[in-house]
């Protein structure tokens, strides 16, 4: 499967918190690095700072609470408000929810994630943490296509950070981020140039 291609392609962008990733890919939008426009961005809690972020951008926010809804319920009503907005590729950035299959199934190949990590070593949450506990010496990030399981889609991208004497789950976080937030608007890119291609487990970045 070959991703992306779109003359301008428009991205769906699904954030639970400050949005930071969110902002990157906006901003390399912005400044003609990616070939696309974020066209949504959603929220399932209220409180996310990234909403006002991104308002603040001129972007559309919109907020879809789970609330007593089943997961399969929220997904769908996420589904419809990306269909809407007529997205050619969702990213979760910071969101901290998991994908139902029947989501995933409507956006084939065309959803990536960002994972403080490097998969497939640490999967879940506080992935910094768990490196800091395990006394790796080495972490990172991790930008990857969504599958139905826990962070175990076909990996797009990966950069590596070392773990120092002395660091906290704080600290290694910031120095993730950073990379985190070169890594991703690059996956977006590359996704909207058409040059990723998806070969069972594996991407072939072409070109
Ligand atoms: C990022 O570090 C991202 O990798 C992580 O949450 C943070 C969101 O920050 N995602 C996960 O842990 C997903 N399992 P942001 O809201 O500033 O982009």
């Amino acid at each position: 499967m070959t991703t992306g291609g779109a003359a301008r392609g428009r991205i769906g962008i699904l954030i639970s918190g400050r949005g930071s990733n969110m902002l990157s890919i906006a901003r390399a939008c912005r400044e003609g690095r990616i070939p696309a426009d974020v066209a949504l961005v959603i929220s399932n809690l209220p409180d996310a700072p990234g909403l006002e972020r991104a308002a603040a951008l001129g972007i559309e926010t919109l907020v879809i609470e789970k609330r007593g809804a089943g997961r399969r319920e929220h997904d769908m009503k996420v589904v419809a408000a990306l269909r809407a907005a007529r997205v050619d590729l969702v990213c979760l950035a910071g969101y901290m929810r998991l994908l139902s299959a029947d989501f995933i199934r409507e956006f084939p190949g065309r959803i990536l994630n960002i994972h403080p990590g490097l998969l497939p070593a640490f999967p879940g949450l506080h992935a910094q943490r768990q490196a800091v506990e395990y006394g790796v010496r080495w972490s990172g990030a991790t930008v990857h296509f969504v599958d139905e399981g826990l962070d175990s889609g076909p990996i797009v991208l990966q950069a590596a950070v070392p773990v120092e004497p002395g660091d906290t789950e704080e600290t290694l976080s910031a120095r993730i981020l950073d990379e985190e937030h070169r890594l991703y608007p690059e996956a977006v890119r590359l996704y909207f140039e058409g040059r990723l291609r998806i070969e069972g487990r594996k991407v072939r970045i072409t070109g």
